[in-house]
């Protein structure tokens, strides 16, 4: 997905207008219910693609295995699915549909992942550890904002922990 999210960046003027329609209660910057049905198919199979290499990415992480590590997390940063599935027509339909922030968080999370199979490929341990530690942020960061609607408890526990400090 980082492929096409980086063509993306040009076209965020036309995403700003397209989406700065006021934006406030959760679920707003919600990404899903913005996409043709095809496109929400594709990104809901990159999800689970990622769910699933992000487990491989741990169970290896804890038994020392740095290469299947680096497989795995080369294997979301080149984003098999969307980057390889969509045509030229879906791409617009995505540039036009999805906030700017949205594009942001998905070039950072594909970024950290290739970091974190660089780590892995130099053997370097404690980095893949707070690398996957970032990308986990990165998970729960992002669906906070964009995937509310999906995941609504994301939304009240944000809140509970803002509440939390006061008491
Ligand atoms: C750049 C934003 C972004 C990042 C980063 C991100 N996700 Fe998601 N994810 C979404 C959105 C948006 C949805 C909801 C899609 C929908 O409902 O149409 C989603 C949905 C999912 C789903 C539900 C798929 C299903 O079965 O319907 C899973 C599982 C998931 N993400 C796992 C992950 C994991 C694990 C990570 C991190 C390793 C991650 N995601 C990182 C945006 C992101």
């Amino acid at each position: 997905m980082n492929v096409l999210m980086r063509r993306a960046a040009a076209v965020c003027a036309v995403t700003l207008a397209v989406s700065a329609a006021p934006a406030q209660s959760p679920g707003d910057g919600a990404v899903g219910p913005r996409l043709p049905a095809e496109l929400r198919a594709l990104l809901i199979e990159e999800m689970r693609a990622v769910l699933d290499a992000s487990g491989n990415i741990l169970d290896a992480l804890v038994r020392g295995q740095d290469e299947r590590v680096a497989e795995s997390a080369q294997a979301i940063h080149d984003s098999f699915i969307m980057a390889r599935q969509m045509t030229e027509a879906d791409r617009e339909a995505l540039h036009a549909a999805v906030p700017h922030e949205f594009i942001e968080r998905d070039e950072a999370f594909h970024e950290l992942s290739l970091s974190l199979a660089e780590a892995a490929r130099a053997g370097d341990r404690p980095r893949q550890r707070e690398l996957f530690a970032d990308m986990l942020e990165a998970c729960v960061d992002c669906h906070t904002a964009h995937a509310t609607d999906r995941f609504p408890e994301l939304a009240e526990e944000a809140q509970a922990g803002r509440a939390a400090p006061a008491e």
